[in-house]
């Protein structure tokens, strides 16, 4: 295994001032965004919109790297180019996402289990050959009554590791996202007891392993209120618990932990990672810590260009400016003022 490889790799999708932008999303997922602004979702449409992201002038200055689907990573820009090449050239780390979604955990009521290690190491070596220089498994858990079990927990760290080896086997750099959903009214504290517990399993497979930590990319949750909790926390106790949840359960060797949005609007994305980094900074914490968002990056780009070629500039402008702010919050110098300025 080439380990500086990894790292070297690792170490650029988690640079400072810049973040991942997460665009992977499967057919259905990106139907669902599509349905939003009124456009149907073909290959063509797909394809389209996701060049119009990867094209946009100056992307690589607060985007350090690109999660693409299977079917965009096999797809060509107008110039006839391959979207992988296209980000490349643009500074931007090109990976894919490699899970097959989640399915039903069987004997675990409400719960998921991510799928896609049949094959696996075939199909990463064919990405790879692609251009693809990371890749991404999201692991789902649900907190509600007893859940999440034990088994569901482990089951999904499992598949994580297994992931990760293969990724690592391979010379690409596994994203490891084990996801604690912000479905449910349940408190802050309750997310941070379920996400301390998933992460510690997370760490806990991953040595088991033998993963190099070096080599990874942690992609979690931060530690916020259930979606319908009646009394959601702000900023300051998002931060102070993330952090206090990160700091005990990932080993200093990991260069850096990039951020679902989860669901977050984009400000509120934007000013929980600023909070973070500001209080992360005092602590000395050892990781980069940034964002991998989707939705809370993409959703300002998809709103502005509606389908529409003419509205492609308007788009990429606002998908640039929502990354630049982002850049700001990876270093804990985001303003609240800066979101009225251009
Ligand atoms: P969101 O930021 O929209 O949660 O998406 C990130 C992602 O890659 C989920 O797997």
């Amino acid at each position: 295994m080439n380990t500086e490889k990894l790292q070297a790799t690792a170490r650029m999708m988690v640079a400072s001032g810049k973040g991942i932008l997460a665009m992977d999303e499967s057919h259905p997922t990106c139907k669902k965004r599509f349905d939003q602004i009124g456009v149907e979702a073909t290959e063509e449409s797909r394809r389209l919109y996701r060049q119009m992201l990867v094209t946009a002038p100056g992307l690589g200055r607060h985007v350090s790297a690109a999660i693409l689907f299977d079917e965009t990573i096999r797809q060509r820009t107008d110039d006839g180019g391959a979207f992988a090449g296209r980000l490349n050239a643009a500074g931007i780390v090109p990976g894919i996402k490699v899970d097959r979604g989640v399915k039903p955990l069987a004997g675990c009521e409400g719960e998921k289990v991510t799928e896609g290690l049949d094959g696996l190491r075939e199909r990463l070596a064919e990405y790879a050959g692609l251009g693809a220089r990371f890749a991404k498994w999201r692991a789902v858990i649900a907190i509600g009554g007893a859940l999440p079990s034990a088994v569901c927990v482990r089951a999904n760290a499992r598949a994580l590791a297994d992931y990760a080896a293969l990724c690592q086997e391979q010379g690409l750099v596994p994203i490891v996202e084990p996801e604690v959903l912000m479905d449910g009214g349940h408190t802050i504290e309750r997310c941070f007891e379920v996400t301390e517990s998933v992460q510690r399993a997370v760490f806990s497979e991953l040595a088991a392993r033998g993963v190099v930590l070096e080599g990874i990319v942690l992609k979690p949750n931060m530690v916020v209120s259930g979606a319908a909790c009646a009394a959601r926390a702000d900023s300051a106790r998002v931060a102070e618990l993330t952090l206090r949840c990160l700091k005990r359960t990932v080993p200093a060797a990991v260069p850096g932990i990039a951020f679902l949005s989860g669901g977050q609007g984009d400000v509120e994305a934007t000013a929980n990672l600023d909070a973070i980094n500001r209080l992360a900074a005092g602590a000395g914490a050892p990781w980069r810590i940034t964002f991998s968002y989707g939705r809370a990056l993409q959703q300002c780009a998809l709103t502005a260009w509606g389908g529409e070629a003419s509205q492609a500039q308007q788009a990429q402008q606002a998908l640039c400016r929502r990354a630049r702010l982002n850049g700001a919050a990876s270093d804990g110098a985001y303003e609240a003022a800066m979101e009225a300025a251009a």
